[in-house]
């Protein structure tokens, strides 16, 4: 990597985003420029630099269009604006202008399967039988006994239909009643859509996330779901059938493709990043034939266990399932999953470590989610703290996703740097003592010095941005692989230290930030819980 050090640009054959480190920021919880307890646009432009500093190459901004909130900003009444709680437009514009005087682009999110029952669109469509926009959304009769139309469930549980007696029709919806779903055979939602990315991509948004991206056309037929059997995963067997008629339906790639195709024709290697969480030989699908999604979430492996094992299988099959061109994305944490410290971690600082470096280390585009910088863990709250629907919903069997949703950690003392002291945030701070970013930035063997440093190697590095993965032989409960030429990446997921045999170099970058630079003779040493970068000499 040495001699690559002289390749500290970026690839300019390879479009920006393969190379790219991208992290999600979800408003509410960034930082709060106005002192309300609630995160948004101003308070994150006045934090661009830290995420400079880190070399984070675009943002991923969770919704901040207008929303009732009744599921955070997932129900949206206006997709063409900016909620007040965030800011305006103009705010939009300037986070555009001053991420990109960083380096940072901006992707916003996009949510197509679904809107708010308050947005004009629905309530127009509820207003009558004949109204203009009925056939925007899944409106259908009862059965004759008065029942719903099917047997399909929300994904966040109970029916998926609900009874609009006003007109005397269900309508359906995949998650909360208050978030109808949208009829995506109709020509006009097609075409409305289209507008509305346009809106985004002439502000000079660098593209978008996908929520719900393969969920969004339904049967036409309204066909019911098979019941679940034992082979079927831990959700069919929850809900007690398998979700064949209202999600992957093969016609959404219909629709990607012509996202794809428009994306195209902006300049500046615009992107879709799909919420896919589907079997890893499904997700390929996704990318189509190289027309459809650029990258697409691995749920697979974000819901796999934090062992040797597990994790390369997943990496494996997914390197050997994806074709030529198409590109991983990897990622630990999210607002929906618990935060990867605590999930994968089990808040143990040295795991954590090892997870972060896994993450940036693979072949692909790493997703961090804010906060995952600094290690930051899910954060304990009481039933009276609660704010996500499903936590409101499911207390205490499920506390829902709020734990992974709490303000960022910039400072010890009240508000934590995120918002000003006195002021009750929208959830509650976790320890901001313990863990913040002020303090780390200030010792170079903390959590996000080893994340700046990783991403900087990455940089420097063309085996660790592009190279191909290939597994090594290693002993059990470590997993080895090599990128490129040179690169080497071993993790010790074990509680002793383990000898790899063959490889000579140097280690460039270690969990145990004491051996960075060590030479390495005579087979590499790997301590406990230990992750780490070498290069192999030439
Ligand atoms: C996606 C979002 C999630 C939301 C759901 C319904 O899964 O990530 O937060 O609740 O869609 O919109």
């Amino acid at each position: 990597m040495s001699g690559a050090q002289a390749d500290a640009g970026r690839h300019t054959d390879d479009p920006w985003w393969k190379a790219a480190v991208l992290y999600q920021v979800y408003p509410r919880s960034f930082a709060d420029g106005d002192g309300d307890g609630v995160g948004d646009l101003p308070g994150l432009i006045g934090h661009l630099d830290h995420l400079e500093w880190l070399g984070v190459d675009g943002l991923w901004l969770s919704p901040i269009t207008p929303s009732p909130n009744e599921d955070w900003g997932y129900d949206v009444s206006d997709f063409c604006a900016v909620h007040p709680d965030f800011g305006t437009l103009d705010d939009l514009d300037l986070l555009v202008a001053e991420a990109a005087r960083r380096g940072i682009r901006i992707l916003l999110d996009l949510v197509p399967n679904h809107t708010s029952d308050q947005h004009p669109w629905f309530r127009e469509a509820a207003s009558s039988r004949v109204a203009k926009r009925r056939d925007w959304y899944v409106w259908a009769d009862a059965k004759p006994d008065g029942s719903p139309p099917n047997n399909w469930v929300s994904s966040f549980g109970g029916p998926g239909w609900t009874l609009h007696p006003e007109t005397g029709q269900y309508f359906f919806h995949n998650h909360l009643e208050q978030q109808p779903d949208l009829n995506w055979w109709n020509d006009d939602v097609r075409d409305t859509f289209d507008g509305i990315l346009r809106f985004w991509l002439d502000r000079g948004v660098a593209g978008f996330r996908i929520d719900c991206c393969n969920v969004i056309i339904k049967d036409a037929e309204l066909l019911d779901n098979p019941p679940a059997t034992e082979e079927d995963d831990f959700e069919a067997q929850m809900f007690g059938q398998r979700p064949v008629y209202n999600a992957n339906r093969p016609e959404v790639h219909e629709v990607l493709r012509r996202w794809r195709a428009l994306t195209e024709t902006y300049p500046g290697g615009r992107v879709l990043i799909g919420e896919t969480p589907v079997p890893v030989d499904d997700l390929v699908s996704y990318y189509g034939s190289g027309d459809e999604l650029h990258l697409a979430f691995n749920f697979t492996f974000l819901s796999a266990p934090f062992d040797a094992p597990a994790l390369r299988a997943v990496v494996e099959v997914t390197e050997a399932a994806l074709p030529p061109g198409a590109w991983p994305v990897w990622t630990g944490s999210n607002h929906d999953m618990f935060r990867f410290p605590t999930r994968w971690a089990g808040g143990d600082p040295q795991r954590a470590r090892v997870a972060l470096l896994m993450l940036l280390c693979l072949r692909g585009t790493p997703v961090l989610y804010q906060g995952d910088e600094i290690g930051m863990g899910d954060v304990t709250l009481t039933q009276e703290d609660l704010r996500d629907p499903l936590g409101v919903r499911y207390w205490p069997h499920y506390a829902g996703r709020d734990a992974a949703r709490t303000p960022m950690q910039w400072r010890p003392g009240p508000g934590g740097g995120f918002t000003a002291a006195g002021v009750r945030p929208w959830l509650p701070l976790g320890d901001v003592e313990a863990t913040n970013v002020e303090r780390q930035r200030s010792d170079r063997y903390s959590m996000v010095h080893l994340a700046r440093d990783l991403i900087a190697l990455r940089r420097q590095s063309a085996d660790l941005r592009l190279g191909r993965y290939q597994t090594l032989d290693a002993p059990d409960g470590v997993w080895a692989w090599s990128r490129g030429e040179r690169a080497v990446v071993v993790l010790n997921l074990t509680e002793g230290a383990v000898r790899l045999p063959g490889v000579e170099g140097a280690v460039r970058l270690s969990t145990d930030r004491g051996r960075d630079g060590e030479s390495i003779s005579g087979g590499l040493r790997i301590g406990a819980w230990e992750g780490l970068v070498a290069e192999r000499s030439p």
